[in-house]
């Protein structure tokens, strides 16, 4: 604990002595505050009084688009910033005649001057500005001695790029150094970005919580900055809060102390400078929260969230694992970890699952509360892998930040492969490192595999609006490069992969850098040690990975030893617009394995390679344990030789790859390149499989089937198939957990009871229903839960499908009571189950209501709806009919809307869906689809090949489930 961070309310006021800076800030905050004080009482709004006299346009705007460099949207190069110092003030009570709330603050920033110019810009958005003595929103002071500043000749606001603008009598002189201060006011709005407000019912009713997400380009709405991550810069936080809250910051408490503002007394907690770094990772926060903690090698850990989680130990499990996790990192990285302290904190409301800020890492609640009476074995995993992720980045993308946006893939792409690592080193009994195949590399394929796909790397100079930023965080970024790395860190191996790493973390420390700048060190360690069997660079290797989009499909004639490569495309038919830099050829390392045991590598670079030719029942099986970003179809004999083991002696394949099989069957199914029926076979052993990864990787699959198919024909005989698949499993785990009071041991087993239990229900198994339908009426009956967490999910959803008003009700009252946010997550997902439309057209509407449910949750809610097969027209036509308000309420900034497009989309598959989907688009082209902008088009492209697949094997399909349903 941060000397001085308590001060009893019982101290009474203690004489302070405070230093000329704090005094100037409190005196400033003040009539900030006598000024916002004055206005409410005159009813302005403080985003719109009278202390901003200025307009939001420059004096001297033409209407024609200009070269003025406030109108572009990244900062000129003629200013640098060094040192901030920064004093907020939020208020955690409404004005009570505005009913807003708001924060106060005063700011400083001293800059060095590269350029000579005469103009200053500093992001700024949402912000209103208290003018000084010279009647602007800003003032200059030079710290060289014996300079002079320029006086400010004009200030505005630039509304479309964000800025605050400074117009200057002269120039500032280069390699001079000068000081900024500036007096502003915000919203503490629930917008979920910037300084923002989050709302949760504690004891003694709705408390309030100041809070922050900056990125990407939300620090300029909590104070003016150079805000670009390569503008590195030491941050003085200073924040003032009411006595009862806590004050957190990246860097540590210095002190606490006691200040009277106006006629109120305050704390005002000052904290140490941070390390020099992005503007994107600050975080301030001012709670009631409780806390518990612990110290590793001198870094103190603590564990933030609302008293009433702290104090039933839901922060426990988090605090085990994360100084375990952050010592693995600093193994790895071969690099300490920088700061004294590394809070987390769970906040109520968050709309991402968390961020990474530097010492200081945001959560939403379930990606950081565990209480094993609630919380499922995929909960667990999540907090695992999520506190995993966030720890990556502190030295990746916080000591060393990507010099821009358009290299974000490599930040996040990286993060999403070393959290399996560091997961694994908390939880080394899970095998979490074999899920990156589904979570990661499975999940990603299906998108690549579309022509609207795009590459990994973006330009520099693509990439300029907030808007083109937060496009960024898709899929491609996260998935593909955690894919495409973890390929690189396997072909050179770990040792070659961590030393690269390390020299580049070295190197650029506390500064910038490219991607191509961890080729360079990659390299450098392969010359090191030799380069073994690579058939060029590292740098020209994973061009052909990170310039194109798309994979390859590998293909193997075993029977001609001919391995050949072609573009993987969904649609066949599609064409692939941008002409890539390398003909979408890529050098790909392949290894195989014999017949179960020899295990061979060698690399494809061209279009073809001869290799060996196989005799006899001899099988191949390629890409072992899935480490290539590549798919692999062969000649029939080989598929046939593969059926066969799979169905008298899978375990002969590892797991990873059976489930491999699977999904790589049934997408060269959907591309054409192997019959559908094929892909439908390598689901006849799942009888006999009790392993989670191939029975996951056939649902996933599968799924497709029902999206298709549920409302026709096909639907019955596909029933009757999967319920014959899935009863041995079900049964499985009905003796294995004595008539399922036990829960199976290893973790991918209590994931596979989940699909057991689901599936079974799904597929109208009696018993299945009559169990999860039990379940759920003793807990109505009884007030007492008797299903085990990791079974929730599933047996609420098939109660809820299965009941009626009833059943809702009971949910949505426990869904509001709920203690802990991963109960409350997994009644808010299964009140979607209902097949009554009044409650799901209900329920859609509260997802308008955040006091129903929060802003956060919105859109997860609304594709829940659209899963089910009767939300899914109610969900799409309430999005359409909410569109604008959707869009802006609920942000562009996020995954979310990509998730929320795809989500309610995802089905469509008739000429009608889309041209309403093409309507939808031309429609709302004006309101935008923010991060949800490629969604629209992947789901035109989506549609367009699910209407061709129906028609192409829609006889097939049924024909031969309604002769397997037979056969069995
Ligand atoms: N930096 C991101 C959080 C973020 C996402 C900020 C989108 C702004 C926009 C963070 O490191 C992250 O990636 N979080 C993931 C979790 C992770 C385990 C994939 C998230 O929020 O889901
Ligand atoms: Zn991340």
């Amino acid at each position: 604990m941060g000397k001085g961070f308590f001060i009893s309310k019982g101290v009474g006021v203690v004489c302070i002595i405070l230093g000329a800076g704090a005094v100037a800030t409190i005196i400033a905050l003040s009539v900030v505050y006598s000024q916002e004080k004055a206005k409410n009482e005159n009813h302005v709004s403080p985003t719109n009084g009278a202390t901003t006299p200025t307009t939001s346009k420059p004096p001297t705007t033409t209407t024609t688009p200009s070269n003025n460099p406030w109108d572009k949207y990244r900062l000129p190069q003629s200013l640098v910033p060094e040192i901030y110092n920064i004093t907020l003030w939020p208020r955690l009570t409404p004005d009570p005649k505005t009913g807003l709330y708001i924060f106060t603050g005063v700011s400083s920033v001293e800059f060095k001057c590269a350029e000579e110019t005469n103009l200053i810009l500093i992001h700024s958005n949402k912000l209103n500005y208290t003018n000084y003595e010279n009647n602007h929103m800003a003032k200059l002071i030079p710290l060289d001695s014996g300079s002079k500043a320029p006086s400010i000749v004009s200030s505005w606001l630039q509304n479309e790029t964000q800025y605050l603008v400074l117009k200057l009598d002269s120039k500032l002189m280069k390699d001079h150094r000068y000081r900024l201060h500036t007096t502003f006011t915000g919203e503490l709005a629930d917008d979920l970005g910037g300084f923002y407000r989050s709302e949760y019912k504690g004891d003694g009713g709705k408390k309030i919580v100041a809070t922050t997400q900056m990125q990407p380009t939300d620090a300029r709405k909590a104070f003016p900055c150079f805000d670009e991550p390569a503008m590195k810069a030491v941050f003085h936080i200073t924040l003032i809060h009411d006595h009862g809250t806590v004050a957190l910051s990246n860097g540590e408490e210095k002190e606490t102390r006691i200040v009277s503002i106006g006629d109120q007394t305050l704390l005002q907690t000052d904290f140490e400078p941070t390390e020099k770094m992005s503007t994107y990772l600050l975080a301030f926060i001012v709670s009631d929260f409780g806390y518990i903690n612990n110290t590793i090698d001198n870094v103190m850990i603590r564990i933030f969230a609302r008293k009433s989680a702290i104090e039933a130990g839901q922060g426990v499990y988090a605090l085990s694992i994360t100084g375990p996790i952050l010592k693995f990192f600093e193994k790895y990285y071969n690099s300490t970890y920088p700061l004294p302290k590394s809070d987390q904190i769970a906040l109520p409301d968050f709309n991402a699952g968390a961020m990474e800020n530097w010492g200081l890492i945001t959560y939403r609640e379930t990606a950081l509360l565990y209480d094993e009476a609630f919380s499922s074995n995929g909960n667990k995993e999540r907090i695992a892998t999520i506190i995993s992720h966030e720890l990556a980045h502190m030295w990746f993308g916080n000591l060393v930040t990507l010099r821009w946006w358009n290299d974000l893939w490599l930040n996040e792409g990286f993060a999403s492969y070393v959290e399996y690592l560091g997961a694994h080193e908390a939880e080394p009994e899970w095998n979490v490192k074999d899920l990156i195949v589904l979570n990661d590399v499975h999940r990603v394929f299906a998108i690549d595999a579309l022509a609207s796909s795009h590459p990994l790397s973006s330009k520099e100079e693509d990439i300029q609006k907030p808007a083109q930023i937060s496009e960024l965080f898709d899929a491609i970024s996260y998935s593909k490069g955690a894919s495409v790395l973890r390929m690189l860190s396997d072909f050179l191996s770990e040792g070659v992969f961590t030393m690269g790493l390390r020299t580049y973390l070295a190197e650029f420390a506390y500064g910038n850098a490219v991607y191509t700048d961890l080729w360079k060190h990659l390299q450098m360690a392969v010359d090191n040690v030799g380069s073994g069997d690579l058939p060029g660079t590292v740098h020209n290797i994973m061009n052909t990975w990170v310039l194109q989009m798309g994979f390859p499909v590998v293909t193997i004639n075993a029977t001609t030893g001919v391995i050949s490569q072609k573009h993987f495309l969904l649609d066949p038919d599609s064409e692939v617009t941008a002409p890539s830099p390398f003909n979408y050829e890529w050098i790909i390392p392949i290894n195989w394995m014999k017949t179960g045991d020899i295990q061979i590598r060698r690399w494809l670079s061209g279009k073809t390679v001869e290799s060996m030719k196989l005799t006899g029942s001899d099988w191949l099986l390629a890409n072992l344990n899935v480490v290539g970003y590549y798919r692999v179809n062969y000649d029939q004999g080989n598929w046939d030789r593969l059926l066969e083991v799979l169905s008298t002696a899978h375990a002969t394949i590892p797991v990873i790859n059976r489930a491999q099989l699977v999904d790589d069957a049934f997408n060269l199914a959907r591309a054409k390149l192997i019959p559908t029926v094929l892909a439908l076979k390598t689901t006849k052993y799942l009888g006999k499989e009790t392993e989670y990864m191939p029975w996951e990787s056939a649902l996933n699959n599968l799924d497709f089937f029902y999206l298709m198919f549920d409302r026709s024909e096909v639907y019955g005989p596909m029933q009757d198939y999967l319920r014959k698949q899935v009863i041995p499993l079900f049964n499985h785990y009905k003796n294995i957990t004595d008539n399922w009071a036990k829960v199976p041991k290893g973790h991918m087993d209590q994931y596979n009871q989940v699909n057991a239990i689901s599936l079974a229900c799904r597929t109208g198994h009696q018993e299945c229903q009559t169990l999860t339908q039990a379940w759920f009426k003793q807990w109505m009956d009884e007030k007492i839960n008797p299903i085990h967490p990791n079974l929730r999910s599933t047996a609420y959803c098939n109660a809820i499908a299965a009941g009626g008003a009833k059943e809702w009700e009971f949910a949505w009252s426990e869904f509001q009571n709920a203690t802990i946010a991963s109960e409350a997550e997994k009644l808010r997902a299964a009140l979607a189950c209902t097949k009554q439309p009044w409650l799901l057209n209900r329920y859609l509407e509260y997802t308008l209501d955040s006091k129903l449910i929060r802003k956060q949750d919105a859109t997860s809610t609304i594709v829940y709806i659209a899963n089910n097969v009767i939300g899914q027209s109610l969900a799409w036509d309430f999005i359409r009919a909410h569109w604008s308000y959707i869009f802006t309420q609920y942000g562009g900034g996020s995954f979310s809307f990509s998730n929320l497009i795809n989500g309610v989309t995802k089905r469509f598959s008739s000429d009608f869906e889309l041209k309403q989907l093409k309507q939808f688009k031309a429609n709302n082209a004006e309101v935008g689809f923010g991060s949800g902008t490629l969604a629209v088009d992947q789901s035109i492209e989506r549609t367009i090949a699910n209407m061709k697949w129906i028609a192409d094997n829609k006889k097939s399909v049924l024909s031969w489930f309604k002769a397997e349903a037979k056969l069995l």
